[in-house]
Parts: C-alpha cells; structure tokens; sequence
C-alpha cells in the first residue's frame, strides 16, 4: 500500500496480504522461529516428544498445549522468563485413535498435565531475535490441574469453597482454560482463568434453585463434560463436589521467580470468565487492574488497590506487595453515549457528530469486606460477580476480551471481539458503545480515565477501530483513510511496542482469511493506521503478543482446529510438516 516506508516509528513494515497458508507468514525481510512448542521438554529427564507415544508423565515435564498469554520477564545476562499459559486441551486432534465416547485414563491424565502454565527461562542469540529456551534451568516450572494453588482475599475459607478434599477451602488444585493475562510491575505474573465452566459436569442434577441460578449464569449446564474428567476425579462432578467448580474462574498471581512459592487465586478481584488482567499504577502509587469477561453482553471491570505498592527488590517490599491484590475496590463500567439514540441504528455508522464516544463511570460492587450490591454479602459479590453487575445497570459489552493500559499515555484500550447475538430478538440492542446489530468483526474502545489516574470514577471514551472490510461503510479505523489500512475482523489479545503503537492479535476472523497480528499508529495524522505483520496457520488464533525492540512474540494456538479434524486427518501440519500432528507453539520474529 506504499505507506509502510513513511509510516510511523514501529510500523515500517510491508504489510502482510490476507491469506490461507497453513503457515505463520510474516512480512518481507523478516526471518522466524519457533521457540517451543507443545511437547517439547522443559526439565533435562523430560522425553522427546511422540504424538504417538504421549504419556502423563511425560507431559508433566513437557510444554503443555494450546499458549495462549506470553510474557517475558528479564533474568541476567541476556536471559529472560517466558511465561506461558496452557487454555485447553483438543483430545481430538491431540491423540491418535482417540475416541471422544471413551477417553482413557492416560489421555484423561495427559489432559490434566497440558492444562495449565509452563516457566521456561530462553536465551537471547547474538544477531537475530531467536530466542533458545535453557531446558533443565532452576527457575524452569511447570503448572497444572493437579499443583495447589492457594485461595487468598476475602473469600478464602468461605463455606462455599470448601470441599472433602479441602475443608478449610484454602487450597485449591489445579488452575484451569487460563486464557490471557498481565505482568506487575512488582515482578509477578497474572493470569486469567477464562471458560472454567465447561470442566464440570452434571449441573442439571443440582435442584437447590439459588445455586442452579448461579450455575446458569456462569454458563454451567449439562450432565458429561466433553471431556468426562468426572470419569475419572469425583471433584468435576457438581452432583459429588457442588464446590469445587467455585474455586475456578478467578485472578491467579504467580511469583515466577521463585519456584517453591505457591502461586494465589486473588478473589479479591472477583470471579467471571476472566480474559485478561493488566495492572496500572495510579496517581497516588496503587494499582489498578483493569480485566474484561469474555461472553457476550458481559462486562468491564476494574480493581484498585488500598494499599500503594513499594518500590524495590527488599524482601520487606516483596512481601509487601504480594497483599496488594488482597483488599480493594471492584468496579464495573457503565458507559453512556453523547449522539441521540436514534442515530445509533444498530448499522454501524458514524452518527452525525462523527464518533462513538461517551462518557462512564466506575460503579463499585465490594470494597474489601463490604458490599456495595444490596442483597449480597460481599463474598457473595466476589464469588457470583457476575449477577452483582447485573443489579447496578453495568453496560452490556460485546464480549470483552483484552483491556490493556497504554504504558506511554495511561490510555485504556478494549478489544470488543464480536457478538452475534447483539440485536437480536429478546437481547440488548445496538447502543453507541456496541454500535452494530449481529456484531461479526468486533471493535476497539478506547477509555480515558479523568485526570489520567487509574484510580479515577469517571471516565471518557471512543471507539478507536470498528472492525472489518474497510471498504464496508460500517466500519472505522480511527479517522485513517480506509484505503491505507488492513483488513481486520475479531480482535482479542492487545500488548504495546516500546514506541506506544497498540498491537492487536484476532481470534476467529471473519473475513474469509487467517487470524493474524496486526500494528496500529494511536497518535498524530496516523491513528488508525493498522497494518497486519503476520498471519497464522489454519485453524489457529493469534494470542500473546509481545513486542520488543529485538523481536515480535506470538502464541499460536490450536492450529488444525477445523471441523471434523482428527489427529489422522488434521486440519493443519504446523510447525513439523506433512504427515505431523499439529503443535501450538510460541513464535518469534525479528528482522533479518
Ligand atoms: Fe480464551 Fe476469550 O479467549
Ligand atoms: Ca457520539
Ligand atoms: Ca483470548
Ligand atoms: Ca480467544
């Protein structure tokens, strides 16, 4: 499109065509590797990987499957800590002669062991961005479905997280479908335990009606999981263990630095289906963290801290920081819009001031052990979030799924991935924050706290990008002449270059083509620049992204995730070729 050699910093680059390779394609001059993926060993008496041969066992030592947040974290010498989490497993695609009837035990149990999160320390190479994981280093670690977890905040020990195995209802096993998440500026890792509610079976059976209600609106139905783990551990069973699914679906902090610390699900900051978590000091030197629930018409939240963080490295600060997430407000947006209702026709054009914008405000829902919500305790608001925002007349989103501060302009951008179900009949319509009916391609606000805190009540917002075929009227790209930018359709994972261009990732484009990672200008005659820097295999959606001034990160994850797709018959052959089963796998790519 010619633009790429005058473009702004960080974005010169010949944008990448829409396309349907069964491969990551990246742009002209830029070289790749893959870092690791599913299988490969972590600790020095792990087994090569055999797709054919795959034990528990050896998966408890191997990178899990399906990378969906990646975070480096700096080590000494050019190394660092990648940080990864594992969402889900696809027995399907994972294992020869699989039969979804009779899982096995051994598949059951490779399952439990590729769930969860990988800690590899990888060196970085002279002359390229390949990073080369250190197999065997101190710091290397591997979580999953069976390592404890430790329930802090005000609902720890609560009656309704404690179980046979766990009667204090302090110790939780496992963390499960971790989606994406966010690093501290305190040196932890947090991460988001998204769609919990498809591990637990027999919801149906449960008859207490107060409870049936709380597992409908978390999505909990049904009598088999797909995956029938109840088969094989009675705590996946609602009608055995009622508890143990109220121990899913909440913030986890990991401190990768130390590998014997045991990391904490922070219900402080509530439990929903959480996509991601991404902290922001405010102005007096607390922390907020804003975090989105990813399901359609569900909400916006943010969490603000009572206690300012310390700087430094002392084991004083450190264990003072590792309380911050424990007490604090929760908060959840309501955003109104300032154009007349009736220019907002659900189409998806501008109204006639020529913005989707508006005001908000952060309505609180529980401050530390007081609730805000009438009718709830406040450990009933952090366990059931949920049906807390419904009673305050929080704003209905399309599905938000990441919500990351600009670290250059404290900005706040959401990616709104879609929403089929906008407009129709019995649900919410259009409204200037969800401008579209039937919402295919999703969009991209951006909120600005007043006062620039992150502490803040109130707020301004836009929408940055509508998303889709620019050619089509219903969408926007931030004021940028359509013509100059790339298509993009479902944005979901959002991260910043060192320059303060917002990087978007897509799951699920529906535009015919390839998710993919694309690069878009926020600033001056170039906002709404977006340009697309790579795409991924068939099947696969983009996750990850980090950007730094060496290298470009992607996880991709379920590559060969199609219909009908088996390990004989795979939907894709990435990253090993004809004849392999796919392996998701973390990307990197540099300029050659
Ligand atoms: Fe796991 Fe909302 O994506
Ligand atoms: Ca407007
Ligand atoms: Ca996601
Ligand atoms: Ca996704």
């Amino acid at each position: 499109k010619g633009s790429f050699s005058r473009g702004p910093r960080g974005l010169e680059f010949e944008p990448v065509a829409p396309n349907t390779h069964d491969a990551v394609t990246v742009p002209r001059g830029f070289d790749q590797q893959v870092v690791m993926a599913w299988g490969d060993p972590i600790f020095r008496d792990a087994p090569a990987f055999d797709p054919r041969r795959q034990t528990a066992a050896a998966q408890l030592r191997q990178f899990g499957y399906n990378c969906d947040f990646l975070g480096l974290l700096p080590l000494r010498g050019g190394e660092y800590l990648m940080v990864v989490n594992h969402e889900y497993t696809d027995e399907q695609i994972m294992h020869p002669g699989y039969d979804p009837e009779n899982p096995t035990r051994e598949q059951v149990e490779i399952g439990w062991a590729a769930h969860g999160l990988s800690v590899v320390a990888v060196e970085s190479q002279r002359r390229s961005g390949a990073l080369k994981p250190v197999v065997g280093h101190q710091l290397n670690r591997r979580l999953h479905t069976n390592t404890p977890f430790e329930l802090t905040g005000p609902v720890a020990g609560h009656p309704l997280v404690r179980t046979t195995a766990d009667p204090e209802g302090r110790t939780a096993l496992g963390t499960l479908n971790n989606c994406s998440g966010g690093l501290t500026p305190w040196g932890t890792w947090l991460t988001a335990e998204e769609n919990f509610n498809q591990y637990f079976a027999n919801a149906d059976s449960v008859t207490d009606p107060v409870t049936a209600a709380r597992l409908a609106r978390y999505g909990v139905s049904g009598t088999e999981t797909d995956r029938k783990w109840e088969r094989f551990d009675d705590r996946f069973d609602l009608a055995k263990e009622p508890n143990e699914i109220n121990r899913f679906g909440w913030i986890v902090e990991v401190d990768p630095y130390d590998p014997e610390s045991t990391p904490k699900k922070r219900t402080a900051l509530g439990r929903f289906k959480h996509e991601a978590a991404q902290p922001r000091l405010t102005s007096d030197g607390r922390v907020a963290v804003y975090m989105g629930d990813d399901e359609r018409f569900d909400y916006l939240y943010k969490f603000v801290s009572d206690t300012q963080m310390r700087k430094g490295n002392s084991r004083k600060a450190r264990e003072h920081n590792a309380q911050l997430l424990d007490s604090g407000t929760l908060y959840v947006a309501r955003l109104t819009g300032d154009s007349p209702a009736e220019q907002i026709d659900g189409s998806g054009r501008l109204p006639r001031d020529g913005a989707f914008d508006g005001a908000g405000e952060w309505i609180p829902l529980v401050s530390g052990t007081r609730s805000h919500v009438p009718g709830m305790t406040a450990e009933e608001v952090l366990l059931f979030t949920r049906l807390a925002a419904d009673q305050v007349g929080a704003t209905k989103m399309d599905r938000p799924e990441d919500v990351e501060p600009s670290p250059v302009t404290g900005k706040v951008y959401v990616a709104l991935t879609n929403n089929s179900n906008r407009g129709a009949a019995g649900a919410a319509r259009a409204d200037e924050a969800n401008p579209r009916n039937a919402n295919k391609h999703g969009h991209v606000l951006e909120l600005t706290e007043r006062h620039e805190d992150a502490a803040a009540t109130r707020f301004s917002w836009n929408l940055l990008l509508v998303c889709g075929d620019p050619a089509s009227p219903d969408t926007y790209f931030g004021g940028m002449d359509k013509r100059h930018v790339s298509p993009i359709s479902c944005p979901d994972n959002l991260a910043f270059d060192p320059y303060g261009n917002l990087w978007i990732s897509t799951d699920g484009n529906a535009l015919g083509s390839h998710d993919g990672l694309f690069a878009v200008a926020l600033h001056g005659r170039h906002r709404g620049l977006t340009q697309q820097f790579l795409t991924v295999p068939r099947g696969a959606e983009t996750c990850g992204p980090h950007i730094d001034r060496s290298r470009v990160m992607v996880c991709v994850q379920h590559p060969g995730e199609v219909d009908g797709a088996t390990a004989e018959a795979p939907g894709s052959t990435w990253p090993d070729g004809p004849g392999s089963i796919p392996r998701p796998g973390v990307v990197s790519v540099w300029r050659r």
